[in-house]
């Protein structure tokens, strides 16, 4: 076997989705009208095309113009004064203002719309929220028509063909604008300074383009009320993270992965109280995690994984709230914090190729919530804790490429939960644990070159989920059976 292949088969955790960007904006509920009665007559009112200069007819005849102009796509078939003549009633249609009759959400996501964005949808003049996320449209930045749009507080535009410079005037957008999504298209060219000037904005989603050149990181700090700032995966010049982003103290979610980031994680970030996420994941980072991550009361979710990030993570870990940590791929040394032990919510660790040495903290063991242990490929010694899976619903176990030694823990299958248990490449001992062939969902089991010794239990065999068992160059006995049957 390969090395690339034994690599693959102890990672094959490359590739994560992160927790996507969680909204603050109040969900837009759909108001519908209580009195039939009105209903039938706004219905009979329009067919006899006698409301047109009614607020309300006056945004269902906009509704029906932007119908036209999108070339009266079939995903937009509800929207039909014959057959439903209540507009507030249509597909994406959210009402509301004074007489909750004017439109004030468009929120049409995952349609296969084509085309570009209707010229007249700030004909709809209480809009304030829209949606045309993951559609099939093209074109520039739709300035002209989105800036009449005078009460927008949240658009979303990501997930399409747009493409092109984002203009300089940008800031014509709505003075209300909170979030601004563009993530996930084609922009290019420069992020503009003008951002600055929507200075109500809370979002600020720009991940997943191909802008260029220095972001304007000044101007992007006076944003003081931003909670959200996602710049990753584009390919920015190489720069440090800027310490004006400092000021940025309401911050709770900040994605600056895949973006040519070099230099060291501020210390100054220690102002951002509010981080529940932070992710600089394959950057070029380098210099140690700084102290303030492990300190930071209300850390969610930390991915650093695949930098050059060096040293020693610190004693005191007080990150209590900490979920999800990966600072894999790194050259990180020294030990692993018997304080992650005090991780109460932890359900994912991933350490894999580092530089750690000593044992793995029996403190580890007692997570209540663990769900996903890596840590391959490091200089880890001594015993897996034995209480390991007997208090958490261990799923995943990666410890392969290790200098671990002693049993597996008995407790292994303790929930039945596990189903992935990766230990090759280890000096590990003993004779299996006998209830090893209770875990009904085991799938990948991979123990070769350790020295285990004693029957393999033959349970295992008839497991249903079984895909892999390697487990030669260890000092089994008992017999091979005569048919595997799986699922
Ligand atoms: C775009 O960003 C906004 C603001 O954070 C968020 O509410 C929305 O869910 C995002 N859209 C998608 C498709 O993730
Ligand atoms: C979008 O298009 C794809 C492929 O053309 C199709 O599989 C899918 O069902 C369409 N979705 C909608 C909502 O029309
Ligand atoms: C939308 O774009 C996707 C990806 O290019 C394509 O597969 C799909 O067919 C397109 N749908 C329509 C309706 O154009
Ligand atoms: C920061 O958040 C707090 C609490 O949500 C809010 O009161 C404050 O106005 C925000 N700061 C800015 C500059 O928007
Ligand atoms: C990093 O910057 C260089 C030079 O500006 C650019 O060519 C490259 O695409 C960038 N890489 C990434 C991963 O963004
Ligand atoms: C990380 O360690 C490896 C192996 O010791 C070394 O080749 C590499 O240069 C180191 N990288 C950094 C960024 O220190
Ligand atoms: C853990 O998660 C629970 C439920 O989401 C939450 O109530 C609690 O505050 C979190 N933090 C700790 C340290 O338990
Ligand atoms: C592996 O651990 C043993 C003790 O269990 C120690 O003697 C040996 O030096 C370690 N090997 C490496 C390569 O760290």
């Amino acid at each position: 076997l390969g090395s690339a292949w034994v690599y693959e088969a102890c990672g094959n955790s490359s590739t994560r989705q992160y927790p996507l960007p969680t909204s603050r904006t109040t969900r837009l509920v759909t108001k519908t009208m209580s009195t039939t009665h009105l209903v039938v007559l706004l219905g009979v009112l329009l067919l006899a095309g006698a409301s047109s200069s009614q607020p309300t007819s006056g945004d269902q005849a906009t509704l029906l113009a932007i119908k036209t102009q999108w070339g009266n796509p079939m995903q937009l078939a509800s929207w039909d004064p014959i057959s439903n003549a209540d507009h507030c009633d249509w597909t994406g249609v959210v009402c509301g203002g004074d007489d909750g009759r004017a439109v004030i959400g468009i929120s049409l996501p995952n349609l296969n719309i084509t085309g570009k964005v209707p010229e007249s949808v700030c004909d709809l003049p209480s809009l304030a929220h829209l949606d045309l996320s993951y559609n099939n449209l093209t074109s520039g930045f739709p300035g002209v028509p989105l800036y009449a749009c005078f009460h927008l507080r949240f658009l979303d535009l990501s997930n399409n063909y747009f493409h092109g410079v984002l203009p300089d005037d940008i800031s014509r957008l709505s003075p209300a604008l909170e979030h601004l999504n563009l993530s996930g298209n084609h922009f290019q060219g420069m992020v503009p300074t003008a951002v600055a000037g929507l200075s109500a904005l809370r979002s600020l989603v720009l991940d997943t383009n191909q802008f260029t050149g220095a972001y304007p990181a000044a101007e992007i700090s006076k944003l003081t009320g931003l909670e959200q700032l996602t710049l990753a995966s584009n390919p920015f010049t190489p720069a440090p993270a800027p310490l004006e982003f400092a000021k940025l103290t309401n911050l709770s979610y900040l994605w600056m992965s895949d973006m040519n980031m070099t230099g060291e994680i501020p210390k100054a970030y220690s102002s951002l109280v509010n981080l529940q996420l932070i992710a600089m994941t394959d950057n070029k980072l380098a210099g140690q995690i700084p102290a303030w991550i492990w300190q930071h009361p209300k850390l969610e979710f930390l991915y650093l994984l695949n930098n050059g990030l060096t040293g020693k993570l610190p004693r005191k870990v007080t990150s209590v709230n900490l979920i999800e940590i990966d600072v894999s791929s790194n050259n990180l040394t020294g030990e692993i914090p018997e304080d992650f032990g005090n991780l109460k919510n932890l359900s994912l660790l991933f350490m894999y190729a580092n530089q750690l040495t000593a044992t793995i903290p029996a403190s580890i063991a007692m997570l209540p919530n663990l769900r996903d242990i890596r840590l391959f490929e490091n200089k880890l010694s001594g015993e897996i804790p034995r209480e390991l899976r007997k208090h958490s619903p261990l799923g995943i176990l990666e410890v392969c490429n290790n200098n671990l030694s002693g049993p597996l823990p008995e407790s292994l299958c303790a929930n039945g939960k596990l189903y992935d248990l990766v230990v090759f490449d280890n000096s590990l001992s003993g004779e299996l644990p006998e209830n090893l062939g209770d875990c009904v969902l085991l799938n990948n089991i991979m123990l070769y070159n350790n020295c285990f010794s004693g029957e393999f239990p033959a349970k295992i065999w008839s497991l249903p989920k079984l895909t892999t068992v390697m487990i030669q160059n260890n000092g089994f006995t008992g017999t091979l059976p005569d048919k595997i049957v799986t699922d």
